[in-house]
């Protein structure tokens, strides 16, 4: 069948849907310029991301971590949604005036899925604009850290750290709660430019599949995880999602 087809097929399962439920990665920001984790453009001071995002970097060195994740917000902070955005913003909205269940599970940190009016999001791996304290753990908005002093709570005075997860860390039950019974009770499930190598976010499709979704692939390139998925439509999330439209 050609992708074409197959398009035009999962418009038709679109229409009908009761439930659809999203997972993406780093790859649905690449056209926003958004570097993504295993490409080439993810380095800052030949650091690579696995050294500075963990528990451990952060209690040796909490400055130089804020320092890296300052960076990361300002190459973030002028990008906009790109239409693979876009298209999962207007599919939320045209599913909920029909009354019909939508959920967008994302790993990213970067916030665009919000910037583009998407709803009904679970951020598996936290969002980089809030901040969480070390001791009480209240969460709060934050767009300006100050980095050169570190940044404090208000509330009960302990350092703060990005409210994103970290490698080694475990994810928030509730949340992950969420995450699998949206992709276990959808009939639709799309899974978007994730490389599908990290647990739990890895195996949402499998499950989704296993309890008979139909689930669909958009990547640049199998990943381990296209053989469980129905149409696997090799391309540019921005450039297939709108299609779908
Ligand atoms: P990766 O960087 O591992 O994978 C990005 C995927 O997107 C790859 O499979 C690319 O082929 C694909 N891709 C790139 N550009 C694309 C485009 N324009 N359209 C469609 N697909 C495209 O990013 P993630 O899978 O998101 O976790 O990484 C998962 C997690 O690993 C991250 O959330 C992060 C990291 O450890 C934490 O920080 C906890
Ligand atoms: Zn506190």
């Amino acid at each position: 069948m050609s992708n074409v087809e197959q398009i035009e097929e999962i418009r038709e399962k679109l229409k009908k849907a009761k439930n659809v439920a999203i997972l993406t990665g780093a790859g649905i920001s690449q056209e926003s310029g958004v570097p993504t984790f295993r490409g080439e453009e993810g380095l800052w001071k030949n650091y690579r991301a696995e050294e500075l995002a963990t528990p451990e970097a952060f209690e040796t060195d909490p400055a130089l971590v804020w320092q890296w994740y300052d960076w990361r917000r300002s190459l973030i902070k002028p990008l906009l949604p790109n239409p693979a955005h876009d298209a999962l913003a207007e599919l939320e909205k045209s599913l909920h005036k029909r009354g019909e269940n939508f959920t967008l599970i994302t790993q990213n940190i970067d916030g665009l899925h919000e910037k583009a009016g998407s709803k009904n999001i679970v951020e598996l791996h936290g969002n980089i604009w809030k901040v969480r304290c070390t001791k009480c753990q209240q969460v709060t908005e934050n767009s300006q850290v100050p980095i050169e002093i570190l940044p404090k709570c208000t509330k009960c005075g302990a350092l703060l750290r990005p409210h994103v997860v970290w490698f080694g860390e475990a994810l928030e039950t509730d949340i992950l709660t969420k995450a699998f019974k949206a992709s276990e009770e959808c009939d639709l499930f799309f899974v978007i430019g994730t490389s599908s190598v990290v647990q739990p976010a890895a195996s949402l499709a499998i499950r989704a599949k296993e309890a008979n979704a139909f689930v669909v692939e958009i990547n640049m390139e199998e990943t381990p995880i296209t053989e469980y998925t129905d149409y696997s439509l090799i391309g540019k999330a921005g450039e297939i999602m709108p299609k779908f439209l």
